[in-house]
């Protein structure tokens, strides 16, 4: 699939289906979705680009690499995507973070309506990661894309632990340009667009409301 990396990993793939069991409470959750976004976050860095530096080790002069140019920020979709910010900033500790909250009325055509916004004033001299647990009906995803995109933003990726070929078709629809990185596609949407098999209703799994 165009545009989109999956993280095969195999310690991904463990930690997703220990996700996925329903008997899995809200400490471990949040434990796994935390070191799976490390993998995540790290795929989706991968291209950041390197500049040549000499350093001083102990013993001599090396030729290494720093990564140079622009720097990173994390925009997390709230709710579900505030479980993936720790585990991305333990990578790239120096990333700035924004926050977006969209209210998705599925009573209404399923729109996006964007309650919180709250971005770093440089970014759109960043690499934006958007994050949420998972790309669904895509509305969220395409919503905060938009909205990084009016604040100037242009190297824009979406990171996401668990997505489905109709998050992916309504992300790409809309925004091409934007790489998806995620843990694994699952099959489809049921009628109340909910993943399928996938982990339920992320948010209240992660923070243990119903
Ligand atoms: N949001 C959820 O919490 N779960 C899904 O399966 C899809 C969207």
């Amino acid at each position: 699939m165009e545009n989109v990396h999956v993280c095969d990993h195999p310690l991904v793939q463990h930690k997703i289906s220990l996700l996925r069991d329903k008997n899995t409470g809200s400490k471990e959750f949040r434990e796994l979705v935390n070191e799976i976004s490390m993998f995540i976050c790290y795929e989706a860095t991968r291209d950041l680009p390197l500049k040549e530096v000499k350093i001083d080790t102990p013993l001599a002069l090396a030729d290494s690499k720093i990564i140079s140019g622009r720097k990173v920020a994390f925009v997390p979709i709230m709710r579900a995507g505030l479980g993936m910010v720790d585990g991305a900033l333990a990578l790239v500790p120096a990333a700035k973070v924004g926050h977006v909250g969209i209210y998705r009325d599925k009573a209404n055509g399923n729109t996006a309506t964007e309650y919180y916004c709250k971005l770093p004033s440089d970014i759109k001299n960043r690499e934006v990661i958007i994050m949420d647990l998972m790309l669904a009906t895509g509305v969220s995803a395409v919503k905060t894309v938009d909205i990084v995109k009016n604040a100037g933003a242009k190297n824009i990726k979406f990171m996401c632990v668990l997505t489905c070929p109709e998050g992916i078709k309504a992300l790409h629809d809309a925004h091409p340009d934007v790489e998806i990185v995620c843990g694994t596609i699952d099959s489809s949407l049921n009628e109340d667009l909910y993943i399928i098999p996938g982990i339920g209703d992320g948010g209240d799994r992660l923070f243990g409301t119903k």
